[in-house]
């Protein structure tokens, strides 16, 4: 017995003495990493507004003093975060509930009456049957692919999920499609209700023709399909070539994902986003052969936060109340639905704010490469990419710091490195000149232009 326990103990002590050599506590590589991501100045800034996203915002960076700028940063495309009647709408909604949250999951007691309104608005809007909230954008798209991918991890008596799916995804889509698709190929693995397997394949960024190659050579008999992709790319302001996107997934009965954030609101001639922009009919999307879902989300032109999923499918959208993405998580405050209901209520009534957001962009892009800029995308999202050297967060700070004019400066995790610019509706053409004056004093100083 005792020669047992001296062995037993002999054990632990090795063990022990092993665990220590070999494990590193996990904060010092988290603190090594961090530290490296500092020293190589790719930490980005730390930016506090004291006001709100309006075009002049005080703001301030790095803990230093906060100063007024001229913004072409914010995704309030429309103005409607800050203007006068959706604020009010917000107020009234936290007097008439008397409350700042709703307490509760959709699935318990969270919902109320302005949720119901704002589904039936924003379905109408886009012109579909039916529409479901989410917490975030990020979280709706997370709930569609996992849906479409895996159905839901629950089993369902008589029902067995075995089939495969091939999703198609642009190289370039926003890092919630990316991940949703990470989840969706760990549910299949881990769930023991889904038999079938999820595969993913990226395809070049807008590359129709690179799809179509991808299509013919992943997708087998009996396998689903699915094509996700942002419609006005976020970091790139292009717009997907959804009627050819249509067409290649119509003959094989397949789903298609358009991710509107960046596009309801800002294109088609009455903001109506990217349907509209190719001025594609219903039945033009039905002959098509496709099952045709929209996600947008509330926190750009639409003054609030929240997602959206819309389709005309009542089945999937009975599935989107399901969704553990929706049933395990709050619902929006009444005030920040209720902002978000009179913001899509205004653009209904006027479309004009969208053709101005079109002619503002349209001046802000035309003159940047008059300039010489290499501006790329076709939107309101207007990224300009620096040569190869140039140093795009100290482009961004002299701007700021000098000229007193807030653009993103995007050199590290999201995209290849450059200026993102956003034009609004709200800008009038002395501060759109105020901007081009400034990056053309900039771009000389910097060497960008000449
Ligand atoms: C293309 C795209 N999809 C989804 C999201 C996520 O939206 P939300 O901010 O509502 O989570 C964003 C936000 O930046 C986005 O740009």
């Amino acid at each position: 017995m005792f020669r047992y326990i001296q062995k037993e103990a002999g054990y632990l002590i090795r063990r022990m003495g092993l665990a220590g050599r070999r494990f590193k506590p996990a904060m010092n590589q988290i603190e090594g990493y961090t530290q490296t991501i500092k020293d190589a100045g790719l930490y980005p800034d730390k930016f506090v507004a004291y006001s709100g996203p309006d075009v002049k915002m005080k703001v301030s960076i790095n803990g230093k003093k906060p100063v007024w700028v001229t913004q072409f940063c914010a995704n309030n495309s429309l103005g409607l975060a800050v203007d006068p009647e959706v604020v009010k709408a917000a107020e009234k909604a936290l007097q008439a509930y008397k409350s700042t949250s709703c307490s509760g999951s959709p699935a318990l007691c969270g919902k109320i009456g302005i949720h119901e309104e704002l589904e039936e608005e924003i379905a109408g809007f886009k012109q579909n049957r039916c529409a479901t909230l989410f917490m975030t954008g990020w979280m709706a798209n997370i709930a569609i692919v996992d849906a479409i991918a895996n159905l839901l991890p629950t089993e369902v008596p008589g029902f067995r999920n075995d089939e495969d799916i091939v999703v198609f995804s642009d190289r370039l889509n926003h890092a919630s499609i990316v991940a949703g698709l990470g989840i969706a190929k760990i549910e299949s693995m881990m769930s023991k209700h889904i038999h079938g397997h999820v595969k993913v394949i990226q395809y070049n960024h807008n590359d129709v023709k690179d799809l179509e190659n991808k299509i013919k050579k992943y997708i087998h008999r009996n396998e689903k399909l699915m094509v996700v992709s942002d419609a006005v790319f976020s970091m790139d302001g292009d717009i997907a070539p959804l009627p050819e996107i249509l067409e290649l997934a119509g003959k094989y009965r397949g789903v298609v994902v358009m991710d509107e954030a960046h596009s309801t609101g800002t294109i088609g001639k009455t903001g109506r986003g990217i349907v509209e922009h190719f001025g594609l009919s219903k039945n033009k999307v039905e002959s098509s052969g496709s099952e045709l879902i929209h996600m947008t989300t509330l926190s750009k032109f639409a003054a609030g936060v929240g997602g959206c999923v819309i389709s005309n499918n009542e089945a999937f959208n009975d599935l989107m109340h399901i969704s553990p993405y929706h049933i395990y998580t709050s619902v929006l405050p009444p005030s920040v639905a209720a902002g978000c209901l009179a913001a899509f209520r205004k653009l209904r009534k006027n479309p004009q704010l969208v053709t101005k957001l079109q002619k503002n962009s349209a001046y802000m892009r035309n003159g940047l490469k008059e300039m010489g800029f290499d501006v790329r995308g076709e939107t309101h999202v207007i990224p300009v990419v620096l040569p190869g050297k140039t140093d795009v967060h100290l482009f961004g700070k002299e701007l700021f710091e000098k000229h007193r004019i807030f653009v993103s400066a995007v050199y590290a995790f999201a995209a290849s490195p450059r200026l993102r610019l956003t034009a609004s509706a709200m800008h009038t053409k002395e501060d759109t000149d105020l901007l081009l004056s400034s990056m053309e004093t900039v771009g000389k100083k910097f060497n960008v232009i000449g």
